[in-house]
């Protein structure tokens, strides 16, 4: 009788340790499950260096599958205390490529500092401020936060957050 009591303790042990470490088991899977890829982790956020741009030189970058241009404004081009990124000594727009009209892509003049819509002939200036044709505002600001010499697209920092209060 005692012997067969401790072999039920004895089985009863060991399922309660089965269910308890499949249960951990369970559970570590998921969580896996649940939480996001690293790939889409990642394309929440894009990094942009921008130490290596020299001045009027304009970047086209990808971010959430939306252009992103960043111009690194020149001492003639007009600075937008509302809407410019200082990074050190250097001012820059950036902004996301999109019309405010209907969604073309502008492309940027670099001889008269406009970006232009081919599409109704929208015209903004240097800072992505609508200047002419049916655009009905500038063209918005990503949230970014910046890194050093580095531009960090998708997070809102306080330099996004300062420009975003001025508007
Ligand atoms: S979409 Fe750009 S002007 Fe119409």
């Amino acid at each position: 009788m005692a012997v067969e009591q401790s072999r039920r303790d004895f089985l009863g042990m060991a399922f309660g340790g089965f269910t308890v470490a499949g249960g951990a088991i369970a559970l570590v899977a998921m969580k896996k499950t649940w939480d996001p890829l690293p790939s889409v982790k990642m394309a929440g956020f894009t990094t942009v260096d921008l130490s290596p741009m020299s001045d009027g030189e304009l970047r086209t970058v990808l971010w959430r599958g939306k252009p992103i241009f960043i111009l690194k404004k020149t001492k003639e081009m007009k600075a937008n205390e509302k809407r410019d990124v200082v990074v050190g000594n250097a001012n820059y727009t950036v902004i996301i490529g999109l019309c405010t009209h209907l969604g073309c892509i502008p492309t940027w003049e670099a001889k008269t500092s406009q970006f232009k819509c081919a599409c109704h002939g929208g015209e903004f200036d240097e800072s992505g401020v609508n200047t002419f044709g049916p655009p009905p505002r500038p063209m918005d600001i990503p949230p970014f936060k910046i890194d050093g010499a580095k531009l960090v697209l998708g997070e809102e920092g306080p330099e996004y957050k300062k420009l975003t209060a001025k508007a």
